[in-house]
């Protein structure tokens, strides 16, 4: 669909973002409903965190809104602003994506996590029973944890400089998988053990960042997956490609999540 093919029958769908300028999330979601011939829209949405409970107030009451995708900072405040929250919303504390049913209910999802394992999966990376170190215990790290032990990740080590945090997460993950072995670290010296290796911090993003984990022991049997999407190639990566790892790059899961994202919008069948 192109700007001229808006009707009275389009149906609209958002990005809520705080700034706004740097979303791509148009241009792939709309590239995605123009392939699926779906008669629908999605544009960017620029409001601050104060203006959050009107603009929920406005958009229950229109009816051809679909729903919307929230990013930077508004995930963790749109959690008590839905009227419900489905999958592991709740548990990891924020919502990324709203679908408003046609009574106006505002129904939260949070499939950051979910995107980035289906991204792992559809690349062939199995995760069952594998042995996971998981890098960063924030926003990205918390959403990611519960889906890979969702997938059925057979024993999860996370590791972050705050270890107050690591431990925390490892906790809430525990209470709700309880068979799954979890750990807590600061550091690592030796990451040989591990089967997939996950950068879920910040660390990669700014030129000169050090690497999130030591290296030693890195080699061909490691998967390294990075859930940072700009730049293409952080240090992680280009290390483990040297080692001669399977790399599993940041970008990529997000076309993954954008088509999970139109579904619970209910764009996509
Ligand atoms: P996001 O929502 O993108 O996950 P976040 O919640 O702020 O962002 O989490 C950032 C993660 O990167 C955290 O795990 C953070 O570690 P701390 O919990 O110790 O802050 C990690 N991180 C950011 N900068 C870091 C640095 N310089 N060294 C080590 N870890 C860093």
């Amino acid at each position: 669909m192109t700007i001229t093919d808006i009707t009275g029958k389009t149906r609209l769908f958002g990005i809520l973002a705080d700034p706004i300028h740097q979303v791509k999330t148009p241009q792939v979601m709309n590239a995605l409903f123009r392939r699926h011939a779906v008669d629908a829209v999605l544009v960017p949405m620029h409001v601050a965190p104060d203006g959050l409970p009107a603009l929920m107030a406005g958009l229950r009451e229109m009816r051809n809104f679909g729903g919307f995708i929230a990013t930077v900072p508004h995930k963790p405040d749109m959690l008590s602003l839905c009227d419900e929250t489905v999958g592991d919303a709740a548990r990891i504390g924020a919502v990324n994506c709203v679908r408003r049913e046609s009574d106006g209910r505002m129904v939260g999802a949070m499939l950051d996590g979910i995107g980035f394992v289906e991204g792992l999966r559809s690349n062939g990376i199995g995760i069952v029973g594998c042995s996971i170190l998981l890098a960063g215990a924030g926003g990205a790290a918390s959403a990611i944890a519960f889906a890979l032990a969702g997938a059925g990740a057979g024993r999860l080590t996370i590791c972050n400089r705050t270890v107050e945090k690591a431990e925390a997460l490892s906790d809430r993950v525990r209470r709700d998988h309880p068979y799954l072995p979890v750990q807590a670290k600061a550091a690592l010296s030796d990451i040989g053990e591990f089967d997939i290796i996950v950068n879920a911090t910040s660390l990669g993003m700014r030129a000169g960042d050090p690497l999130p984990v030591g290296l030693k022991g890195l080699g061909p049997h490691h998967v390294v997956a990075e859930a940072i999407m700009e730049p293409a190639e952080t240090p992680l990566l280009a290390e483990a490609v040297r080692h001669g790892c399977r790399v599993q790059p940041g970008l990529p899961m997000l076309e993954r999540q954008i088509e999970l994202m139109a579904r619970h919008m209910g764009a996509l069948a």
